[in-house]
């Protein structure tokens, strides 16, 4: 995820592509750039790090001068953050700017080597550039029909041709762009905010359209070169910066969950299109020396590993050994040569986790990070890396990155027991077929008809202080992340117990009224956490249950949420995603700073 901004008018483009990127910031700062053209010549500047480093570097040097730019604010996927990697990037006669993920781009980049091409960057967009350059005969509309059919992934792009320095084009496929109209002037960019303080009026573009910036005016192309003059609405935003900065939703955190059957789809399309045997081939080659495997994370990332613990001692028998790295680094681990120690982190910096690295490394264990921030500490130390790619989260609760991670994980799965055959190739098939719907069933729990539950079940939590989750096996783990929600956004305590252990001690706590949840997905011992549920009920506890497995009956539950069904072992990530919904409504119901709550970070990066 990154932001594109592009400028076409009267006034200086540099300033107003600046403030547009400005707006853009949250959809990645690792790197900043800008290009403007002026009398036939195309300037470019970039560095590393956020916006503010690139205004340092425009102020030293004097900005470009020129009305036509592009612009671009980088969340990096491919290619460390550095001035090397920045856009805009160019190749021959076409400078470009890039959100989304050439999925093909080592291919384009190993074939174009061999007839001579030479690239300065280790980016996907540098091969998308010298494909679009390729193609170019002195006809943008026609280079960049011909291109997109050899591009396979995600883009946007606002791109500028050498000889053609008067006009930006753009086109996008499964990123974001907008084309906007100002008076007299013309804009591209991947979000609203960006041209809020110039115009309201903007056209959506559609897939593969291409969009033809010059002399203030908006043309549309189809890839047939033919132009577009009929059915192109022009909309008029009327709603504020702050709240198109969240893409019209109250919370980053409300945004980024329903991000989710989007990231989950990436991802899941990104790793099988070739099938179980080359899930991951890329990050980890070979899995045929992984005999003992430990997970290490803090947090949610941790939980992740508990769900991973799951499905691969399940279906790969191979000892999973998971740890909160905080303790895992005091604890002289017994890990060594030949262990493979996984540590999972959204940021990519928690002291902790990088802590466990460095231990993991020094006693001789392989350490492959599970990470989404590109060129973070813990991708750089660790031997392999595997992104989780859903873009940058604001939110200090994560939702996105979580159900990215445990996606990381069932993966991981597939490819383990593909290479030691612990399972049928028909229960392979399958599983990784029902795993290319799981984005259809994080779509469904996220309708309306499901929110409406959510938000009334949640109102029942506003004068409670306390609340219990219950669940078995991989249940139990998705109930710890349930319950990490729940504490951190509503300030409510919440804990999470193995619904077998809560007689021995913390059924004492469930009196009248209590509000709790039980989370059954497993049907082989869904019999088991009923009884436990009817239990919490005999001491009037108040349950709310998540369950793919049990019929809704007036003696199990006072609540019954119904989750859709798949492969039991992908569950939990249909299972989470209410439970994060509902956690969010109890803390906006209970007043709280929902994308901030007290006395937390987004990373930590400190013991
Ligand atoms: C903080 C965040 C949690 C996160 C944990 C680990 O506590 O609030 O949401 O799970 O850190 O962060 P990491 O970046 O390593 O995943």
């Amino acid at each position: 995820m990154c932001g594109i901004v592009g400028y076409s008018g009267k006034k200086a483009a540099a300033e107003i592509i600046m403030k547009g990127l400005s707006k853009l910031e949250y959809r990645g700062y690792d790197s900043a750039g800008i290009a403007v053209c002026l009398d036939g010549q195309t300037k470019i500047f970039k560095t590393k790090g956020r916006l503010s480093a690139l205004q340092e570097l425009l102020d030293k040097n004097g900005a470009p001068e020129g009305c036509v730019g592009i612009g671009h604010t980088r969340w990096a996927t491919h290619g460390e953050p550095s001035d090397r990697n920045s856009h805009p990037h160019g190749y021959g006669r076409v400078t470009l700017v890039h959100n989304g993920i050439i999925e093909n781009y080592l291919h384009l980049r190993q074939s174009a080597e061999t007839k001579g091409a030479k690239f300065v960057s280790d980016t996907d967009t540098e091969a998308a550039a010298y494909v679009i350059d390729s193609c170019y005969d002195g006809d943008p509309v026609k280079a960049i029909s011909k291109a997109l059919p050899q591009l396979h992934g995600s883009y946007a792009f606002g791109i500028i041709f050498s000889d053609k320095t008067d006009t930006i084009y753009a086109v996008r496929r499964d990123s974001p762009l907008i084309a906007a109209q100002g008076d007299g002037e013309c804009f591209i960019a991947s979000d609203i905010p960006a041209i809020l303080s110039y115009t309201r009026d903007y056209y959506l573009m559609d897939t593969d359209e291409i969009a033809e910036l010059k002399d203030g005016k908006i043309r549309f192309f189809d890839l047939s070169g033919n132009e577009i003059t009929n059915g192109k609405k022009l909309l008029h935003a009327d709603f504020d910066i702050e709240a198109a900065e969240k893409g019209g939703y109250p919370h980053f955190m409300l945004k980024e969950i329903y991000e989710q059957p989007d990231t989950l789809r990436r991802l899941i399309s990104m790793h099988t299109e070739d099938g179980a045997g080359n899930i991951f081939k890329s990050e980890i080659p070979d899995t045929s020396d992984i005999k003992r495997i430990f997970v290490v994370g803090c947090g949610s990332a941790m939980h992740a590993g508990l769900l991973g613990k799951y499905s691969i001692e399940h279906l790969c028998r191979i000892h999973v050994s998971v740890s909160i790295a905080s303790e895992f680094r005091y604890d002289d681990p017994m890990v060594g040569p030949g262990d493979t120690v996984f540590i999972i982190s959204q940021s990519g910096e928690t002291a902790d986790s990088l802590a466990a690295l460095r231990l993991s490394h020094e006693k001789g264990a392989k350490v492959c990070a599970i990470v989404n921030v590109v060129g973070s500490s813990i991708a750089r130390e660790a031997d392999e890396v595997i992104y989780t790619r859903c873009g940058p989260e604001i939110a200090v609760a994560t939702t996105k990155a979580f159900t990215a991670q445990v996606l990381i994980m069932y993966l991981l799965t597939a490819r383990l027991a593909y290479d030691r055959k612990t399972v049928t190739e028909e229960f392979l098939k399958n599983y990784l077929s029902d795993m290319a719907k799981l984005p259809e069933l994080a779509a469904e729990v996220l309708t309306d008809k499901y929110v409406q539950l959510y938000k009334k079940f949640a109102a029942y939590n506003k004068p409670h202080g306390d609340y219990y989750i219950i669940g078995r096996g991989q249940d139990y783990a998705t109930g710890c992340e349930g319950a990490m929600k729940i504490k951190e956004i509503s300030y409510m305590h919440c804990e999470s117990y193995a619904a077998g252990e809560l007689k021995h001690g913390t059924i004492s706590l469930v009196t009248p009224g209590v509000p709790c949840m039980a989370i059954i997905t497993d049907p082989d011992i869904a019999e088991k956490t009923v009884s436990n549920v009817k239990e919490v009920r005999a001491r009037g506890g108040h349950v709310v249950l998540v369950s793919s497995c049990t019929g809704e009956n007036a003696d199990i539950c006072d609540e019954y949420i119904k989750l859709p069904q798949t492969n039991k072992y992908l569950m939990p990530i249909v299972a989470i995603i209410p439970v994060q919904t509902y956690a969010y409504y109890t803390a906006v119901l209970r007043g709280c700073d929902v994308d901030k709550p007290r006395n937390l970070a987004k990373s930590v990066t400190v013991e």
